[in-house]
Formats: structure tokens, sequence, C-alpha cells
């Protein structure tokens, strides 16, 4: 039984799919063994520790909706205020840090928002863009933006919170620890990291690596909606609660978010835990694994 659920192994890695076959359906086929321990997996935690587990995610799980507000009725509060983006350094809006973009107009937020300003734009636009982003505070703090990583062509995206130290040195997203595991989740459903594309709600490291501010996200939301636009994944998988309530523009838990398939703009969205969360809560792989499950099963069920 799965050794990182400290049960026995949990992220199984796996011989490559062969090559007359497809990746996902390799991993369903592959999938039973792993399925049978991880449904046991899943009882034995139930069975002992279901309400501290459920417990653990609230507790631990960030908001970033601090003041009860989502990102979508931020942006839309920001716009409807009709005030220049610099002025909200001195507004009610101050601690959600929109950025020192002093010559930002509003149009320009607004637009950036709407996907206007970036709807035309391709990929080497896109990060040229977020390259010179200065719309929030944490491009000035940061070592570099990551602008995101893997196939242009791939039918999954793996979607983050922002990145950490590793990831701001190195310029890539999920190379750190929790990156490591991401990497042990990806060859247990039959995947390497260069078939996918991974990415984060926010492009810029926020010092000490906190957790991004509403704000924030708002300000850099649109990117990742418009690398979304450019690759057409076929399913989408949201780890942790900034990358679901972002896309899906709700505040509601991880633990209720899980289970179902969702729908970002037409493509179907699985939420699971962040693997840093993962990290510290090892006995969640088993519900991480059956999340995992869910998003073979629904690319199974996407076609081309
Ligand atoms: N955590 C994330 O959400 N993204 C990364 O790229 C690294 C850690």
């Amino acid at each position: 039984m799965l050794r990182e659920l400290n049960l026995y192994p949990v992220w199984v890695r796996r011989d490559p799919a062969p090559s007359d076959q497809p990746v996902a359906e390799s991993a369903v086929n592959a999938a039973p063994v792993d399925a049978v321990e991880a449904v046991e997996a899943v009882e034995a935690v139930e069975a002992v520790e279901a309400v501290e587990a459920v417990e653990a995610v609230e507790a631990v799980e960030p908001s970033f909706v601090s003041d009860a507000v989502t990102v979508s009725q931020y942006a839309a509060e920001i716009i409807e205020a009709q005030v220049p983006v610099a002025d909200l350094f001195a507004s009610d809006f101050q601690s959600a840090t929109l950025g020192d973009a002093a010559d930002n107009s509003l149009r320009e937020f607004q637009l950036k928002n709407s996907g206007g300003l970036l709807g035309a734009t391709d990929w080497p636009e896109l990060q040229q863009k977020v390259q010179e982003c200065a719309d929030c505070k944490l491009r000035a703090e940061c070592t570099q933006p990551v602008f995101g990583t893997g196939d242009l062509h791939a039918r999954w995206l793996f979607v983050g919170e922002a990145p950490g130290a590793e990831e701001d040195e190195r310029c890539e997203p999920f190379v750190g620890a929790s990156g490591r595991l991401l990497d042990n989740m990806l060859l247990a459903i039959g995947l390497q990291r260069s078939e996918v594309y991974l990415a984060n709600v926010i492009k810029c490291r926020p010092t000490d690596d906190r957790h991004p501010h509403v704000g924030e996200i708002a300000a850099c939301l649109p990117y990742l909606k418009r690398q979304i636009g450019l690759l057409q994944p076929a399913v989408i998988v949201a780890l942790g609660k900034t990358a679901a309530s972002a896309l899906l523009e709700t505040d509601a838990t991880i633990a209720s978010l899980r289970g179902s398939v969702h729908d970002y703009k037409g493509i179907p969205l699985v939420v699971t835990y962040h693997p840093a969360y993962l990290l510290r809560s090892p006995l969640e792989k088993a519900r991480a694994w059956q999340d995992l499950c869910l998003a073979v099963q629904t690319m199974e069920g996407c076609s081309g």
C-alpha cells in the first residue's frame, strides 16, 4: 500500500506508455491495482481520520479571498469604481496591492481583465507581456516572472498557485519539492512533465512565499486565461485552492470542489490538492489519487 501515504507506495513510477496506446488509456489500464489500493487507503483514512482530514484541509488550505470577495467581484468593483489603478493605493483597495503601475490606466486594466488586451496575443507576445508586466508590486520583488512550461499542444494543463524560491531562480514552474511530487503524480497517471503544460495563476514569486492577495490574482489571472485560450487543453487540473478559486470564481473549499468535473469555458476542470499541501498532509494523497483518476476518466471521455 502506497508508501508516500504512509500506507505504502502511492505514486508508482511506471514504464513509459506503449507507443501504440494513448497515454491516458495506458494510465487507466494500469490503474486498477493502485485504484484498489487507493480505495483501501481512502477507507483506512476515512475510518480513522476522516474528520481530522477534512478539518485539516479547511485549516491549512489558504483562502485568498480574505475579505470575502471573489476575483471577478473584485475586478468588477475596481472597474465600476472608475478610478485610475494608481489611485487604488490611496483607497480602500490599498491592501489588494494592484501595484505601482501609476501610468496604468483604468481602461488598460479593464481591457486586460476582459481579455481585450491579450485576446490577439500569440505565445511569444504573451510571454513578452508577462515579462514586461508591472501591474502589481510582485514583479519588483521577484527575480523574474515564471511564465509556464511544457508542450504548447498539450491536452493536459496543470495549474498551480505561484512560483516559489526555486521556480523564481530557475524560471520554471514546479521545480522545487512540490514539483518533484507533482512529477510523481504525473508519472502515476502515465504522463511525463514534457507531455503536459504547467502554469501558475501568479507569475511572480510572492515574497516569503505567502499566498497571493486577491488583487494580485485579479491582475495576473488574464495571463493564465490567455494561456488557456491559446493552449485549448482537453482537461485542466487545478492544484489547490488558489487555482480552483481563480478559475471557477468561487470561494468554495477544495473539499467541496473535489469529486466532480467542473467547467471552465467549456473545458472540463478537475480540482485536487496542491502538491505542497500533500507534502504537509501525506494522508490526503489517497484523495488526490482519486482526483487524478477522475481527471484521467474525464480525458478518456474527451474526443480528439
Ligand atoms: N507551487 C506552485 O503553485 N507553483 C509552482 O510553480 C511551485 C510551487
